[in-house]
């Protein structure tokens, strides 16, 4: 493989097979809440613990023994592996699907369901159990300070400093199971167009970013991955 900077994003669509609901499809987590109850800065002041409730319960949904990587997240460690130059994987996702498969080098822009933040002192920690008021930060014992570590509407996102540089040299950038609704990622793809970068969407369906990319993979995330991580890999 002849690239010498690879990014990959993925979204909701890769982790679907896996069990976990996308948002915007209907039944998804946007038509069934509130979107400005459970993931704004506002909403969580206004109510913490029905955002403290929301994220629990798709913390424990992650933890069950039913979520597992799928055959998508596993042909991406597969070409993360057979890399020789930088490989950079951006997930829009908050599960920890790539990271359980093996991938390396991943960026959780949208931050992680598995982590809890805290607001006085902007730490994060590993957290596995449910998170209400009380949980006590394990550096300063101190309650009614953490929350998810999960960057809601209205914030900056996670690690863009990072992203923005890979994007700058990528040669081949693919955009796997994301409706290209939320920016700062729906720009992604432009941004590497201007390297003259390969792109590659891989989605069910055409998306309002589809015009950006000169391929297309049509087809759930679990066949046409594995099939283009092979074209690829030749
Ligand atoms: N294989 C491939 N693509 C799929 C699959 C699948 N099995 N299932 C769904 N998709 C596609 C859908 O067609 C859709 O384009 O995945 C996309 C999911 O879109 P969204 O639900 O909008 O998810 P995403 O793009 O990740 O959302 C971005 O929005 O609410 C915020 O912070 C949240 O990170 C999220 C961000």
């Amino acid at each position: 493989m002849n690239y010498k900077n690879i990014v990959i994003l993925t979204g909701a669509g890769i982790s679907q097979e896996s069990g976990i609901e996308t948002f915007r499809a209907s039944n998804g987590l946007w038509e069934n809440h509130n979107v400005e109850d459970v993931a704004t800065p506002e909403g969580f002041v206004r109510n913490p613990d029905l955002v403290y409730g929301f994220y629990n319960k798709r913390r424990r949904q992650l933890l069950s023994k039913k979520i597992q990587p799928n055959p998508a997240h596993k042909a991406l460690v597969e070409l993360e592996n057979a890399c020789s130059g930088e490989f950079s994987l951006v997930t829009q996702n908050v599960d920890d699907l790539h990271e359980r498969s093996g991938s390396k080098n991943v960026f959780h822009m949208h931050g992680e369901l598995l982590s809890a933040l805290c607001s006085n002192t902007n730490k994060r920690f590993a957290w596995k159990n449910d998170l209400t008021a009380d949980s006590e930060n394990p550096s300063t014992g101190e309650k009614r300070c953490l929350r998810p570590d999960i960057v809601w509407f209205g914030e900056q996102p996670y690690y863009l400093d990072e992203i923005y540089q890979a994007l700058a040299s990528c040669s081949l950038f693919i955009a796997i199971g994301t409706s290209g609704q939320v920016y700062p990622a729906a720009s992604f793809v432009q941004e590497v167009q201007m390297n003259q970068a390969r792109t590659i969407e891989v989605n069910l369906e055409e998306t309002e970013i589809s015009p950006y990319f000169q391929e297309h993979y049509y087809g759930p995330a679990s066949v046409e991955v594995p099939k283009l991580v092979r074209a690829l890999l030749g």
